[in-house]
C-alpha cells in the first residue's frame, strides 16, 4: 500500500468514523495507538497523520499523549478537537479548562478563505461539537482560520507546517459537510490520490486474516445473515479449506433458508460446511412454552450447547471467526445504559460463553453495515444474501404468538413467504428495513366456498427504520397488499384472515414478541 493516513488514536468513540470518511474519499488509512513512536509512523511512510479526538484533557495526569517527534516529521497533521488541544500543548498554545462543555450543534463561519480545509466550502456551517476544554491562544505560527459563536478558534492552522486543528468534529453527520474538509486534507493538503477501494480492502484483508490464523483452522457460526455470510466469505478467501462453518437449524427459519445456506457456501463457494439440524431439540424445549423471554432464553440457550457441541465434532481448531461489525462495538456501551434496551433480552442472544476457549478472528469490526454489503458484492454474494433484511436469532419463534408448535412454524412459514415473494417482485422488499408475517393465536370465523371456517389470522408487518431502534411503517400501495392477502388466504392452509400492522415504534416495537 503507497499511499495512506495514520490516524492517531486518543480513544474518541468517533476515531473508526474518521477512518471510514477516509475511505469514502478513496484513500487507505490505519488506525494507531496514540503513543505510537515517531520513528514506527515514519516508517508507515503515511502522506499524513490525523490526531483523533478523545474524552481526557490535556491536562489530566493520564492523559494520553503522542510521542512529540511525530511533529518534527514533516507531515501534514491535523488535530481534531482532543487531537486540536494536543497542537496547542506540545507546540506553546493554551488550553483551558471550559466552563461549561460546548457539546452540540454550532455554526462555524470561515475567516479565512485561502485554508485549504475549507477549499470550495461555503462561508458558514453547521458543526458538531462536544468538548470542555477550550483554546483561548494558539501555538506560535498558528491562525485562527475559523471561528463559532463560542470560540475564536474553531479551526487553526500554521501554513508553514502543513498543521491544522479543527475544535469541531468534521466525521459526524451532524457536521453535514465535514467529509469535504476531510477530503480536502488528504486530497488536497496531503496529496492522496483515490486509489482504494472495496478491491483492495479485500486483499488487504485476505493479508491480516492469514497472518494471524497461519496454518490453524477456523470455526465460523454461519446464519446465512448478512455478517456472519461476508465474514464467511471473506475468510474463506484468505484461508481456504482451513475454515469450517456451522450452520445450526434451529428449526425456526424461514422457507428453503437452510437450503439457500447449503446451496450458496456449500456449492457454490465450496466452503467446508457442518450442517446441524436441531429442529426437533429446539421445538421440543419448546412445547407449551408461551412467555417471549422464556422462548428467548431457550433458544438461546440450545444454541449454544449445539453449537458447542458443534464444534467439538468440527475437530481441534483454535480460532472461531464472529461477523462482528462496528457499530456492534460501539453501540455495545451507549445501549448497556438505555432503558429502551432493556425491554427484550436480544441484545446479548448469540453471545457465546467465555469458557469456549478460541481466539477471535473478526474481519468486519472496523466496518459499518453499508460497506459489508459492499463488501459482500465484491466477494461474489448473491444480492439475495447482501441485500437481505435483518432476520431475528430466536427466528420465527417470536412471530408466532403463543406457543410454537411444527404445525403453526409450517402456517407461518408458507405465509411469510409469500410476503417475502410479492415484497420482492413489486420491488419493495430491497426499499425497506423489514417486511414479514406473523401469526396471531387467536381464530376467527369466515366463509370459503360453501363452508364456514374458523381459523388463524396473519398479520402483515412492514416497516422503515434505520437502525431498528425506531421505526414507522410502511405505506404499501392497496395493491400490493390485496394481493399479498388474497395469496394468504388462498394458499395458507389454516388461516381465513389477514391484517396489517400500522403501528409505529415507540410505542410498538418491530417484533410482536
Ligand atoms: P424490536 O422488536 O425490539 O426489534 O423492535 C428491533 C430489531 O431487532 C430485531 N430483533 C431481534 N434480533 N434477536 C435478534 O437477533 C432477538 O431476539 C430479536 N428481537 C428483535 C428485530 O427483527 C428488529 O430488526
Amino acid at each position: 500500500m503507497n499511499e495512506q493516513i495514520v490516524i492517531l488514536d486518543f480513544g474518541s468513540q468517533y476515531t473508526q468514523v474518521i477512518a471510514r470518511r477516509i475511505r469514502e474519499c478513496n484513500v487507505y488509512s490505519t488506525i494507531v495507538r496514540y503513543d505510537t513512536p515517531a520513528r514506527e509512523l515514519a516508517a508507515m511512510k503515511p502522506s499524513g497523520l490525523i490526531l483523533s479526538g478523545g474524552p481526557a484533557s490535556v491536562y489530566a495526569k493520564k492523559a494520553p499523549l503522542p510521542d512529540p517527534g511525530i511533529f518534527a516529521l514533516n507531515l501534514p497533521v491535523l488535530g481534531i478537537c482532543y487531537g486540536l488541544q494536543l497542537l496547542a500543548h506540545f507546540l506553546g498554545g493554551k488550553v483551558e479548562p471550559g466552563r461549561k462543555r460546548e457539546f452540540g450543534k454550532g455554526t462555524m463561519t470561515v475567516r479565512d478563505a485561502t485554508c485549504a480545509l475549507f477549499r470550495k466550502m461555503p462561508e458558514t456551517l453547521q458543526v458538531w461539537n462536544s468538548h470542555g476544554d477550550k483554546l483561548t491562544s494558539p501555538p506560535d505560527g498558528f491562525v485562527s482560520v475559523a471561528t463559532t459563536e463560542n470560540s475564536d478558534y474553531a479551526a487553526i492552522e500554521d501554513h508553514q507546517r502543513r498543521f491544522f486543528g479543527l475544535q469541531f468534529h468534521p466525521e459526524v453527520a451532524h457536521t453535514p459537510r465535514g467529509k469535504e474538509i476531510l477530503s480536502n486534507f488528504v486530497h488536497g493538503i496531503c496529496n492522496c490520490g483515490r486509489n482504494w477501494n472495496m478491491r483492495h480492502y479485500v486483499e488487504h484483508a485476505v493479508e491480516v486474516i492469514r497472518a494471524q490464523v497461519g496454518s490453524e483452522r477456523v470455526l465460523l457460526g454461519l446464519s446465512g445473515g448478512v455478517d456472519s455470510s461476508v465474514a464467511a466469505a471473506l475468510i474463506h478467501k484468505a484461508i481456504g479449506d482451513q475454515l469450517t462453518c456451522i450452520f445450526v437449524n434451529n428449526g425456526l427459519l424461514r422457507e428453503r433458508e437452510a437450503e439457500t445456506v447449503q446451496k450458496v457456501f456449500g456449492r457454490n463457494f465450496q466452503i467446508k460446511l457442518q450442517y446441524e439440524n436441531a429442529t426437533k431439540l429446539f421445538l421440543g424445549r419448546l412445547k407449551k412454552i408461551t412467555d417471549p423471554e422464556r422462548k428467548r432464553k431457550i433458544i438461546g440457550r440450545t444454541f449454544i450447547e449445539v453449537f458447542q457441541s458443534a464444534t467439538r465434532r468440527a475437530g481441534k481448531a483454535r480460532f472461531l471467526a464472529q461477523g462482528t461489525l462496528y457499530p456492534d462495538v460501539i453501540e455495545s456501551v451507549p445501549i448497556a445504559g438505555n432503558p429502551a434496551a432493556m425491554i427484550k433480552s436480544h441484545h446479548n442472544v448469540g453471545g457465546l460463553p467465555k469458557k469456549m476457549k478460541f481466539e477471535l478472528v473478526e474481519p468486519l469490526k472496523c466496518l459499518f453495515k453499508d460497506e459489508v454489503r459492499q463488501l459482500g458484492l465484491e466477494l461474489g454474494l448473491p444480492k439475495e444474501i447482501v441485500y437481505r433484511q435483518p432476520f431475528p436469532g430466536p427466528g420465527l419463534a417470536v412471530r408466532i404468538l403463543g406457543e410454537v408448535t411444527p404445525e403453526r412454524c409450517a402456517i407461518l412459514r408458507n405465509a411469510d413467504a409469500i410476503v417475502v415473494e410479492e415484497m420482492k417482485s413489486s420491488g419493495w422488499y430491497y426499499r425497506i428495513w423489514q417486511s414479514f408475517a406473523v401469526l396471531l393465536p387467536v381464530r376467527s370465523v369466515g366463509v370459503m366456498g360453501d363452508e364456514r371456517t374458523y381459523d388463524y389470522t396473519i398479520a402483515v408487518r412492514a416497516v422503515e427504520s434505520q437502525d431498528g431502534m425506531t421505526a414507522d411503517w410502511v405505506k404499501l400501495p392497496y395493491e400490493l397488499l390485496e394481493s399479498v392477502a388474497n395469496r394468504i388466504i388462498n394458499e395458507v392452509k389454516g388461516v381465513n384472515r389477514c391484517v396489517f400492522d400500522i403501528t409505529s415504534k415507540p410505542p410498538g416495537t418491530i417484533e410482536w414478541e
